[in-house]
């Protein structure tokens, strides 16, 4: 692979970063900062970039493309590609890889851990202690039960299923919707978002991003989903519609939300700070050592199989 031009778009993995090193001919994008030297730097290198390493928030858009002629590979350090331009890559004949299965466990992990986090409280009990509030106001309030409650999942491909799968563990009923139903007899199929919400406790979103699930809950869903349910997002941030996420919350039309992503990270909506009713997380849903190394194995791997000219470990174009 010592011949590849590689672009990494942004500082995501030191090992990942350090393997492309040794590896592959690797420019790094962030130290041409945006505008004319960002745009003198690609044009330097446009006859050698071969390959562009991005993640979920630094995708190869179509002015990138259209920048590096010489294009074959993005590898997404994620499994979501929806900053990927999937459509141009497509007509240039540019390969397109992520990295599914190996960070299933953790993110599904993580939807159950905030589930639990909301509706027990942890981080505020947590503050609770810490604020010596214990020794001077006494026992904290209570909590609500997670155990039993009926979670709705939104999209059950691998995160969605790992999520179910977890959560029947707590004997907890596993409602879901997608496009097509599926044969899955443990689970109750609801054809719209709608109707599941209006069915479900806690309600997950598990689905890619694309057109047809931008904004997929909206303030209807947040309504059916009602006071006492609670929204937990590992998906991506405009799988929501946030604006009217918050004046849910801050009205107490929905009970409470377990958020990994946002519309426009890192910027997370002020409002959200004041309230008791939701847990908050920095989009960490696969930053786990042992993923993260797993995640870097494959784009690495995918790389030198396109080299190497041999079947793509995890292609999706
Ligand atoms: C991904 O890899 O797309 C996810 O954002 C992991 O949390």
């Amino acid at each position: 692979m010592e011949s590849l031009g590689v672009l990494l778009l942004h500082p995501m993995n030191a090992y990942l970063e350090q393997e492309l090193d040794r590896r592959c001919r690797l420019h790094r994008l962030w130290e041409s900062p945006p505008g004319p030297a960002r745009e003198g730097f690609l044009r330097a290198h446009a006859g050698s970039i071969r390959a562009v390493v991005g993640n979920a928030n630094y995708g190869a858009d179509a002015a990138l493309i259209d920048a590096l002629p010489a294009l074959e590979i993005v590898a997404s350090f994620s499994v979501g590609i929806d900053r990927v331009d999937l459509a141009k890559c497509r007509d240039r004949g540019i390969r397109v890889t992520n990295t599914p299965d190996v960070l299933t466990d953790d993110v599904a992990d993580l939807a159950v851990g905030l589930a639990i986090a909301v509706l027990r409280r942890i981080p505020q009990a947590d503050r609770y202690v810490r604020a010596g509030m214990w020794k001077a106001k006494g026992e904290y309030s209570l909590t609500t039960r997670f155990s039993g409650k009926r979670v709705g999942i939104i999209g059950l491909g691998r995160i969605g299923l790992a999520v179910a799968k977890r959560v029947e563990a707590f004997d907890c009923p596993v409602n879901y919707y997608q496009r097509t139903q599926q044969s899955y007899p443990n689970y109750t199929y609801y054809p719209s978002v709608v109707e599941l919400a209006s069915n479900s406790d806690i309600l997950v979103v598990a689905c890619p991003l694309n057109e047809q699930t931008r904004h997929i809950v909206n303030r209807e869903v947040m309504e059916a989903l009602g006071p006492k349910g609670v929204l937990i997002n590992i998906g991506r941030g405009p799988h929501v519609d946030e604006p009217e996420l918050v004046a849910a919350l801050v009205e107490g039309r929905l009970g409470g939300a377990g958020l990994d992503v946002f519309e426009d990270e890192p910027n997370v909506p002020e409002a959200l700070f004041a309230l008791d009713n939701v847990v908050l997380v920095p989009h960490v849903g696969s930053a786990t050592y042992e993923t993260r190394k797993a995640m870097a194995d494959l784009v690495l791997g995918n790389l030198e199989a396109h080299v190497l000219q041999k079947p793509l470990l995890t292609p999706v174009l």
